[in-house]
């Protein structure tokens, strides 16, 4: 099958999908649908993927994978013993990596308005790093760190201002944004000042995330460059060594299979090179280089997997395919205008009659598109649908909107199953209702 598919995904004898040498049909019949699956192997191979790209071209250098993507205990497993650290941007993230075992030196910790609580786990837990975001924040950590005697090492988060190729609601460097603070105006300089008169705290370098689903450098390269001349006038005015640099994740990953995304090696390239330069003609020593690919690690090892219902022909107009999720375990459609591809799982129709239809979700809004009008095999109630590249920020912005159960993720790898995650059961639902029984 196509590279929008986990690694080795294939059909077996009697048409059915098979991702990591496990049949999709079998592991809908086991844990039901919607069903999300990932392969271990295409998950692992990620990971490395971008550690060694990086550190064969940087070997002073780290990936780290962005939780954000999709996390859960088993996914922080395999970020611990693949040896990446972990980007959180809450204390729930942090939570679970510390509680997977991820040790805390490879911990950091985002956010543009992280709260008094998140900053104290992070420093009770001596995480690795802090990005500092915020005035605010700085003047948080001033009080804080004043409690612990190891100073906390923390990375300044620019706001670089520049232009990027993604949806608007997933671009983060551009001028007006909620994250970092902007070069231009010098605020970015003005924390610095103050970073550096913290007792506390040891600024170590800058960071910036420009955007996600990027399918070129520019962005990346533009504030690449502009972070450098900023670190080299901050080492002249203020002292502040570069010794660290992170020009956070952003590298777009192919969900339909005309999409042509970059690959590690490109970016690290590209990256690597524009740090080179930058360092050189500002007289900077290489620091040490962190990427944060999410979507990278996470998008291409995952699938979706929903069973077909409802079918409704609107002459003239469409025929809608409904499925059993939607949503409220995938809002990207409905959110960033997300496209996807789809085919049928539990069998081959490619040689059969074929019609257009788009896939609905199931839930009461009228924009629960999952996909529109994709050309599928003529489809039956009960025929399974799988979605490839679901594996990032689908699950992990899921809602239990319409009181729906969110749901089961099994791992897959060379022909074992492991359940990481177990379907929401109705029991969930209401464990955090307080009845009046409760209070009396
Ligand atoms: N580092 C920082 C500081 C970030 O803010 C992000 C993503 C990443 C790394 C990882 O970016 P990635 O490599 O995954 O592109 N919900 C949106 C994506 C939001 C990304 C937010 N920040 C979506 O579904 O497309």
């Amino acid at each position: 099958m196509t590279e929008v598919w986990p690694m080795g995904t294939h059909r077996n004898d009697v048409g059915e999908i098979v991702v990591g040498e496990v049949s999709v049909a079998e592991l809908a019949h086991s844990y039901g649908t919607p069903l999300y699956v990932y392969d271990e192997t295409t998950l692992r191979s990620a990971m490395r993927g971008w550690q060694d790209a990086l550190s064969s071209r940087l070997p002073h250098s780290r990936a780290v994978y962005a939780g954000k993507a999709f996390l859960c205990t088993a996914i922080a497993e395999i970020v611990a013993e693949e040896g990446l650290g972990l980007d959180c941007v809450s204390d729930g993230e942090l939570f679970v990596g510390l509680n997977a075992g991820v040790p805390p030196h490879l911990l950091s910790l985002h956010g543009n308005n992280k709260g008094r609580n998140e900053l104290e786990m992070a420093l009770e837990a001596k995480i690795g790093k802090i990005i500092v975001d915020n005035f605010n924040e700085i003047d948080l950590l001033e009080e804080l760190t004043a409690e612990h005697d190891e100073p906390m090492t923390v990375l300044l988060r620019l706001n670089p201002g520049v232009d990027v190729h993604t949806h608007r609601k997933i671009s983060t460097g551009v001028a007006d944004s909620k994250f970092g603070l902007p070069i231009s105006d010098g605020q970015a300089e003005r924390a610095v000042a103050k970073l550096v008169n913290i007792p506390g705290v040891r600024l170590a370098g800058y960071h910036a995330h420009v955007g996600s689903q990027l399918f070129d450098t520019d962005a990346h390269t533009g504030a690449i460059s502009d972070m450098l001349a900023f670190a080299a006038k901050m080492r002249v005015s203020y002292g502040v060594e570069l010794e660290i640099f992170s020009p956070g994740g952003g590298f777009g990953i192919s969900y339909l299979d005309q999409d042509t995304p970059l690959d590690p090696a490109h970016w690290i390239e590209t990256i690597a090179s524009t740090i080179e330069a930058g360092c050189a003609e500002n007289g900077l020593p290489l620091p040490m280089v962190i990427i944060e690919p999410g979507r990278a690690i996470a998008g291409p090892a995952g699938i979706a997997v929903y069973t077909l219902g409802a079918r409704k022909q609107l002459d003239g107009i469409r025929t809608y395919v409904s499925v059993d999720g939607g949503m409220a375990d995938n809002i990207r459609p409905a959110l960033y205008d997300a496209r996807y591809t789809a085919e049928i799982a539990n069998r081959d129709g490619s040689g059969g009659p074929h019609e257009t239809v788009t896939i609905a979700g199931k839930y009461c809004e009228s924009g629960d598109l999952l996909i529109e009008d994709i050309d599928l095999p003529v489809s039956h109630e009960g025929d399974l649908l799988a979605i490839p590249a679901a594996g990032a920020y689908c699950l992990a912005m899921a809602s239990n909107y319409n009181m729906s159960l969110k749901p089961a993720v099994a791992l897959v790898n060379n022909g074992s199953t492991r359940l990481i995650r177990r379907r929401e059961s109705f029991a969930d639902l209401i464990r955090l209702d307080i009845t009046r029984a409760h209070q009396e």
